[in-house]
Parts: C-alpha cells; sequence; structure tokens
C-alpha cells in the first residue's frame, strides 16, 4: 500500500488539496485532525471523560468511525453523525487541549495506524500534524503543505461563521498546537510544498507529482 502523509496548519489547504489528490490517484483520504475533534466533541457532549485514561483505556471507551472514502466523507461518533458537529467553533477551541494529551497521542497513533491497515485500498492520503514524523515516518511520500500566513489567514476566513475571529481560530490554535508537535518545519526527508503563489489545482497536482516522481 502507498502512503502519503501530508502534514500542515490550519488553512495550508491540507485537506481539501488531499481529498482532491486521494481522488486523482484513487486513494483513500483520511482526516486525522477529525478523531481529535470527535473525541473532543465526545468530552464537550459528556460522552467522555478523559482525564487520567490510558490510550488502551480511551480506545476501549470511544466510539469512532470514520469514511476512507474522497467521495463520501463522514465521521461518527457513539452512534451520532459528527461531520458538521466537528467543525463548530466550540470544537475547535477546545481541541488543542484535548490534543496535547500523551495518552490521547497514543491512542490516535494506534486508531491511525489501524484505520489504514484495515483498509484494503492501494494507497491512502493520510492528513494531519504529526503523520510524517511519529505515525507513518516510513511513508512512501511524506509533505509539509504551507503556506504564508497571510494566505492561510484568508482561505480559513472562508470556512468560518461569520462573527468568529480567524485570528483566535487559527494563529492561536497553530501556536498551541506546534508547541506539542513541530508542523511548521520539515523532518529529514520530507518534502516542503508551499502553496503560497499556487492555485488549489496547481497545488494537487504538485502533491501528484511528488507521489508519482517519489515513489
Ligand atoms: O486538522 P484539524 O484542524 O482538523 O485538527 C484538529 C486538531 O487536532 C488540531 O488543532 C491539532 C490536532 N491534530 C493533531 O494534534 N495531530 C494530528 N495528526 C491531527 C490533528
Amino acid at each position: 500500500m502507498h502512503i502519503v502523509a501530508i502534514d500542515g496548519p490550519a488553512g495550508s489547504g491540507k485537506s481539501s488539496v488531499s481529498k482532491a489528490a486521494a481522488k486523482k490517484l484513487g486513494f483513500g483520504y483520511l482526516d486525522t485532525g477529525a478523531a481529535y475533534r470527535a473525541l473532543t466533541w465526545a468530552v464537550l457532549e459528556n460522552k467522555m471523560d478523559i482525564n487520567g485514561l490510558l490510550a488502551a483505556e480511551i480506545a476501549q471507551k470511544f466510539e469512532y468511525s470514520i469514511s476512507l472514502d474522497p467521495e463520501n466523507y463522514w465521521v461518527k461518533s457513539f452512534g451520532v453523525d459528527v461531520t458538521e458537529a466537528i467543525r463548530l467553533p466550540v470544537v475547535a477551541e477546545a481541541v488543542s487541549q484535548v490534543a496535547k494529551d500523551a495518552e490521547v497521542r497514543l491512542y490516535m497513533k494506534e486508531l491511525t495506524r489501524t484505520l489504514v491497515s484495515g483498509s484494503s485500498l492501494p494507497g491512502v492520503v493520510v492528513e494531519g500534524r504529526d503523520i510524517t514524523t511519529v505515525i507513518f515516518p516510513d511513508a512512501q511520500t511524506r509533505i509539509l503543505l504551507t503556506a504564508s500566513e497571510e494566505v492561510r489567514l484568508s482561505r480559513r476566513s472562508a470556512e468560518l461563521p461569520a462573527g468568529v475571529s480567524i485570528t483566535e481560530m487559527v494563529t492561536k490554535r497553530d501556536q498551541t498546537d506546534s508547541k506539542v508537535v513541530d508542523f511548521m518545519t520539515p523532518s529529514a526527508g520530507v518534502t516542503l510544498l508551499d502553496s503560497t503563489e499556487l492555485s488549489f489545482d496547481e497545488t494537487v497536482d504538485a502533491v501528484i507529482h511528488l507521489v508519482r516522481d517519489l515513489s
């Protein structure tokens, strides 16, 4: 199986680029941030109390499933379709706190690897913050997707509900998250793809090029 690992900050275009690249390649698409968001949603909805839990205990209690089909994306937790709910600002505001817990990260590592190995796909585009470094350091293709802060903010502003502070939602979250895992500098062997000057289609093509060239 060909694993395409893509990391990057919020607003880099990671999710939409990864999904489009997966479609073109005939690969699966795995959004790893969705699991952190769904776990945060479960905490906020009082379906989970993760305080002091070990990774194995989280795995026992947390009910989670996600589609790997880039044409039909959905996320479910405790029998509820949370595809929309996990994008709410209330979740985005709390997710960094959940994502910094070492046992949560250990759980996520197992979960991500299991979701990928359990699929019978020819390849999977896996996107997140620590995919190129911690989750799949041996992936056939490893990319760090960035864009200037100005471009990231303007791309994200289009996605946010009116009245929500973009700086609060994006810059502050990236600052908090990057203290836990460094997704701003590519580690050895990871290709830096800067999309500041690229259109969406050009960025997708650059990813596809890297998949074909580096494999
Ligand atoms: O990509 P996203 O905005 O949906 O991610 C939500 C949060 O999850 C983000 O604030 C950081 C965390 N995350 C992480 O720590 N590691 C990952 N591989 C993916 C996401």
